[in-house]
């Protein structure tokens, strides 16, 4: 889809935050049967993170937050909106509300995104839409994850895969505009494919009236079918990033970066292959967080500005994709202009 522009939306700042507690390939092959070399060879992830349980999702998410007000030079107080992706969120009503108060941001209205591993790219189109037609001037957008604490740590086909973490960008309403186009696409007939799903106690679902006790039941772990999820992933991830470039009318040389949802370095190199983009251009950190899910974006995003390696008339190309399934592409002219 190509924009057409009202008012710009800006990158202005990013921020990350992780765990310090780091979990390599060796200490989990003494929790369930794998080697290092499986797992690298595999994913190309060395370690990731895990979230003490004294510490919430909030905290993750506050701090990354906070690190690119720090960079934005704003005060919490100028946020008319936080947008919290994340699908480990410590209420189900929501978790915006405590980000919000966490960072005392009190004049600006949160609410959540809850789509896995595409969270943070559709909280970003969304907040975009948001400043486009000038209802907000600031917008905070968090994507954060703690899937350590709904994986099973005896199924070595998950639990080696995924890590915590939190990644924020501050979009703002400024004459240039950054977003230059995006596609988002879903297949809910898939989306047994990667779940975390409810499940009903065997009393609750008792078909005599006598039996019945009220509905009660609990979340299972994360389920995935990792074959299946591979192939939707490159099959249909180059697809999404061809028909956006071509909207806009940008061949693949231009594109500055590619960065992709880390999800497997396997993944990462054969979208890049699919679409003849050099791996130079293709950003990963994978080794050392694993899959953060709606975090990994934003937190490589901010390595990126961290590095030093966004230009200004950058063109960089970012594509999630996960559960329920959805995927999309984001496409972005980054603009060196001062805040206003
Ligand atoms: N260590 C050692 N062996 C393992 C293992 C592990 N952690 N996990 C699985 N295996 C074994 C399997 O039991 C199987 O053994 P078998 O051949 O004796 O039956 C063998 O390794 C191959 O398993 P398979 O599932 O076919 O491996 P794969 O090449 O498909 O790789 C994934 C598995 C999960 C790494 C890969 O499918 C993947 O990355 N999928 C995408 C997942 C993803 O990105 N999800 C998030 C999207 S947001």
């Amino acid at each position: 889809m190509k924009l057409s522009t009202l008012a710009g939306s800006h990158i202005v700042a990013t921020g990350s935050a992780v765990p310090d507690i780091k979990i390599s390939n060796e200490i989990l092959s003494r929790i369930v049967d794998t080697s290092d070399t499986w797992i690298s060879t595999r994913t190309g992830i060395k370690e990731r993170r895990l979230l003490p349980k004294h510490k919430s999702i909030i905290d993750l998410a506050a701090d990354a937050a906070n690190e690119a007000l720090d960079n934005a030079l704003l005060s919490p107080s100028d946020i008319d909106l936080i947008i919290l992706a994340t699908s480990s969120q410590n209420d189900l009503f929501g978790s915006a509300s405590q980000l919000q108060a966490a960072i005392k941001a009190k004049n600006a209205m949160g609410f959540d995104i809850t789509a896995a591993c595409s969270g943070f790219l559709i909280g970003l189109i969304t907040a975009s839409q948001f400043i486009q037609t000038g209802s907000y001037k600031n917008i905070l957008i968090v994507g954060a994850d703690i899937l350590s604490r709904w994986v099973d740590w005896s199924d070595r086909s998950t639990c080696i895969l995924f890590g915590d973490g939190a990644g924020a960008a501050i979009i703002q309403n400024t004459q240039k505009n950054d977003i230059l186009g995006f596609h988002l696409n879903t297949n809910g007939a898939e989306a047994k494919q990667l779940s975390i799903s409810y499940q009903y106690s065997p009393e609750a679902t008792s078909s005599s009236y006598r039996q019945q006790s009220p509905p009660s039941g609990r979340y299972n772990y994360l389920r995935m079918n990792g074959k299946e999820v591979y192939k939707f992933a490159v099959s249909n991830v180059p697809k999404s990033i061809k028909k956006s470039l071509n909207e806009l009318q940008i061949s693949t040389d231009d594109i500055s970066w590619l960065l992709l949802h880390q999800a497997n370095q396997r993944i990462l190199e054969a979208v890049a292959d699919k679409l003849s983009i050099p791996t130079e251009k293709v950003v990963s950190n994978i080794a050392q967080y694993g899959n953060t899910s709606a975090a990994s974006i934003p937190i490589a995003l901010n390595e990126c500005f961290e590095k030093g390696k966004i230009c200004n008339g950058d063109i960089i190309v970012i594509a999630g994709f996960g559960a329920g399934l959805t995927w999309g592409t984001l496409v972005v002219q980054w603009n060196a202009i001062e805040s206003n």
